[in-house]
């Protein structure tokens, strides 16, 4: 038997929410592959950060290193400013920790609503590749004459070589054991310095890939497809910034926010990886015990696999599937009525059958 120690970060909203039965649902898949996992519940919030104006303790960063994986819910909190607790926890701990592999997979489930017309189940079936530590997200310029109307704020972006190839890598190696496909997203017709380099980086590492079918769109084309031909993508790569948005889009075509799972990896393994669902706090049904739990079950099972336990990562994604399959106990954003605990009640339920 072997104890995995995970530090929880459940945030804000309705993130401790769905975060708590994505803890109930792990441990039930785990105990049953006679595994162990000690969970350290950190109330690193935006709350924390009105009590003392941090998100997290002076001690955190060497506090985590300690932990196998984090557990994220969600951050940010109406009344205080967004940037603070993204630029205080989440994107340092992307940087820190070197998770340079965002990893998003969206597929149909069986019993799910396809706001697109015509889809079976499986049908829509791709895994977003995002770069997580540099691109459009690097925290790199400033703001002079602050509050005049003389103000000037500066932006950059920071593509470097090195980061475009070993994203791209990781893509091309998930391809392999995929349908051997990879898109790369880019916008190099309007942004002449960073993205034409994101291409010529792709040139380079598909001729390691001769095996892997490879092209690329432009980022708007590429939002365009996801909705007329979502069948086309097998693996996507894209840039910090376009990767965000189109996984907000690749969520919705594959039934709601509620079910889309992620990876942020430090493949070498020098650091703790962290695991969140996509989505936001979403204060506007924060505390009502309505939140889908599935985008965060589902991703406890991609911690799970990370983590070597493959088989109890397979049996919680199976019973997600049972779940929404079955229909019988759909959250809101799906069109049931379950409560949030219920569908995790279902969950442990088809864990167990
Ligand atoms: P959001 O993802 O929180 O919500 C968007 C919409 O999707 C809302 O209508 C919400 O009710 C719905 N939704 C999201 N998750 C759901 C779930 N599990 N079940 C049912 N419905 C769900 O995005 P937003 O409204 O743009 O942002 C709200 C806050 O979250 C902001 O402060 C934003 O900065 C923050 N945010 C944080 C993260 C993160 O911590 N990783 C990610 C995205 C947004
Ligand atoms: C996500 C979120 C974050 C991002 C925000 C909260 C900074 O939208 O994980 O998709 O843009 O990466
Ligand atoms: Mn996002």
């Amino acid at each position: 038997m072997s104890q995995f120690r995970i530090a929880v970060i459940g945030g804000d909203g309705i993130g401790p929410e769905v975060i708590e039965q994505a803890i109930r649902a792990a441990e039930a898949a785990v105990r049953a592959g006679g595994h162990d996992i000690a969970w350290n519940r950190l109330p690193w919030s935006s709350a924390l950060f009105r009590q003392t104006g941090k998100m997290m303790p002076e001690d955190g960063w060497s506090l985590l290193t300690q932990h196998d994986a984090i557990l994220f819910g969600a951050i940010g909190s109406p009344g205080v400013p967004d940037h603070i607790p993204v630029h205080q926890l989440l994107l340092p701990m992307r940087r820190c920790f070197d998770q340079y592999v965002n990893y998003r997979p969206a597929y149909l489930f069986e019993g799910v609503p396809c706001p697109l017309r015509d889809k079976a189940p499986g049908s829509i079936d791709m895994v977003i590749y995002r770069e997580n530590t540099e691109g459009e997200y690097a925290p790199v310029g400033g703001r002079v004459y602050q509050g005049t109307s003389d103000e000037v704020a500066v932006q950059t972006a920071v593509f470097t070589r090195r980061g475009c190839e070993r994203i791209m890598r990781t893509a091309f190696e998930g391809a392999r054991k995929r349908r051997k496909k990879v898109t790369s997203i880019t916008k190099s017709n309007a942004l002449v310095h960073g993205m034409v380099l994101w291409d010529e980086a792709f040139a380079a590492v598909r001729k390691e890939y001769a095996d892997v079918q490879s092209n690329f769109l432009l980022v708007d084309a590429a939002a365009m497809d996801f909705v007329r031909k979502p069948e086309s993508f097998d693996v996507v790569v894209a840039s910090n910034l376009f990767g965000d948005i189109l996984t907000d889009l690749s969520a919705i075509i594959t039934g709601s926010m509620g079910l889309a799972a992620s990876a942020n990896i430090n493949p070498e393994r020098k650091y703790p990886s962290l695991f969140e669902p996509v989505h936001g706090s979403a204060p506007d049904i924060a505390g009502k015990g309505v939140a889908n739990p599935l985008a965060a079950i589902l991703s406890a099972g991609l911690m799970l696999e990370h983590l070597g336990l493959s088989d109890s990562a397979t049996a919680l994604r199976n019973a997600v599937a049972k779940v929404l399959r079955a229909g019988k106990s759909l959250p809101a954003d799906l069109g049931g009525r379950a409560r949030t605990s219920e569908v995790a009640d279902a969950v442990l339920a088809a864990l167990r059958s």
